[in-house]
């Protein structure tokens, strides 16, 4: 059935193979689905109107395969995506499932383990660059620690900086157009992750050698695990000029890190990312890190494909209706919301101009201004009477 929420390309959606190929697997049981092919997920995602196809170095060429396999792997890969048009946006590399990575991977506390990860990173972006990734995902996941004696944090720190910036000088000396998102998340599959919010990960990239080159690629699911707001990070982001990637699903606060489909937990929270990214005319994808329940059968995973991104369609539109809203233009008019725009000080901040601020502030009329009232109980029911369809 096709209607005015079935996706197109040109909607910039994006899946990992490591998504719609997830088994079912989980800390307490073993897989529910059978392996899927990456080209028959190239050919799948393509018939529903994805626009590209993102991947870990181990989800497209086995960890351990020779240079011959890889070459074919690579070679059958490419056809399918010059057949289907699907795009490789971005790649990113494995430094979890392998258990030489148990103690940290760029942090590990052995030097050799730290090699061979910065290594396995190369040849994951040459990997990336060949099927053409112009964002290459940094996520940390062993980054972090349980023992916390056994790791000093501001060496670790020392040793993240250092291979972000040799994986940034080997792009550089490569000539790569390739720029590097680095994703936060508190815990899980270590204790305590190292970067484990948006906060410490945009405050980190200031100390690399070359902090152009590193932006975020902040989770939906990982932010709302912190109990922090998902819209709000990633306003921040956009902020600094830091937002490169997005990876986007839904989590409950206070479980373990749920991957869900888009929209299935925190509707309103999805809403206003949807309102942001829109509003702001982002032009990056629109990625979903998320995948199917274990209840699910190989449909069922085109089923969760197709609802990630009819979500966001719906809430793209959702965003459209805020906008032609009169009652909630009234609404944001009330609580003064364009304000925000007008300087606190018209004379910039030069002496005079903060002689004449405090002029103006020993004039308030404090009273007046404390008992003013915003209006936001209207508003909010404005905009849940919007979700729910009532409007
Ligand atoms: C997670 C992470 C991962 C990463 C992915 C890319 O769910 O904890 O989001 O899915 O995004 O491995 O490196
Ligand atoms: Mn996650
Ligand atoms: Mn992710």
């Amino acid at each position: 059935m096709n209607d005015a929420f079935t996706p197109t390309p040109d909607d910039r959606f994006t899946f990992g193979l490591w998504t719609v190929g997830n088994r079912g697997r989980d800390p307490f049981g073993f897989e529910t689905r059978p392996a899927l092919d990456p080209v028959d997920a190239v050919r799948r995602l393509a018939d529903l109107g994805a626009y590209g196809v993102n991947f870990h170095d181990d989800d497209l060429v086995p960890f351990g395969s020779s240079p011959t396999e890889r070459e074919a792997i690579v070679k059958r890969f490419r056809e399918a995506l010059d057949r289907t048009g699907l795009k490789v946006p971005m790649a990113t590399t494995n430094l979890f499932s392998h258990p030489v990575f148990k103690e940290g991977a760029f942090t590990a506390n052995d030097p050799g383990v730290r090699r061979y990860a910065v290594a396995k990173t190369l040849d994951g972006i040459d990997l990336g660059c060949e099927l053409g990734a112009r964002v290459f995902v940094m996520w940390g996941g062993r980054e972090g620690a349980e023992a916390e004696a056994a790791k000093d944090t501001r060496s670790a720190l020392d040793r993240y900086a250092e291979a972000v910036n040799l994986c940034c000088s080997y792009v550089r000396d490569r000539g790569y157009d390739l720029r590097f998102a680095i994703e936060p998340k508190p815990n899980e599959p270590r204790g305590d992750l190292l970067l484990p919010t948006v906060g410490h990960a945009l405050a980190f990239i200031n100390e690399l050698e070359w902090p152009e080159m590193v932006g975020l690629n902040p989770e939906f699911a990982h932010e709302t695990m912190s109990g922090l707001s998902f819209s709000q990070a990633v306003a921040q982001t956009l902020w600094h000029g830091k937002l490169f990637h997005v990876d986007l699903n839904a989590q409950r606060i206070g479980k373990f890190d749920q991957d869900l489909r888009f929209g299935s937990e925190g509707i309103r929270d999805a809403f206003y990312l949807v309102k942001l990214l829109e509003d702001a005319s982002w032009d990056g994808m629109r990625h979903f890190d998320a995948h199917a329940y274990r209840t699910e059968d190989a449909d069922g995973v085109w089923d969760f494909a197709r609802g990630c991104m009819r979500t966001y369609l719906i809430l793209r539109d959702k965003v459209r209706r805020f906008h032609a809203d009169r009652e909630i233009h009234e609404a944001l008019a009330a609580a003064q919301a364009d304000r925000l725009r007008e300087t606190t000080s018209p004379g910039g901040l030069g002496a005079d101009a903060i002689d004449s601020l405090r002029a103006t502030a020993a004039g308030t009329d404090l009273a007046a201004l404390a008992g003013q009232g915003y209006g936001h109980e209207r508003l909010d029911q404005l905009v849940t009477e919007l979700l729910l369809g009532a409007r």
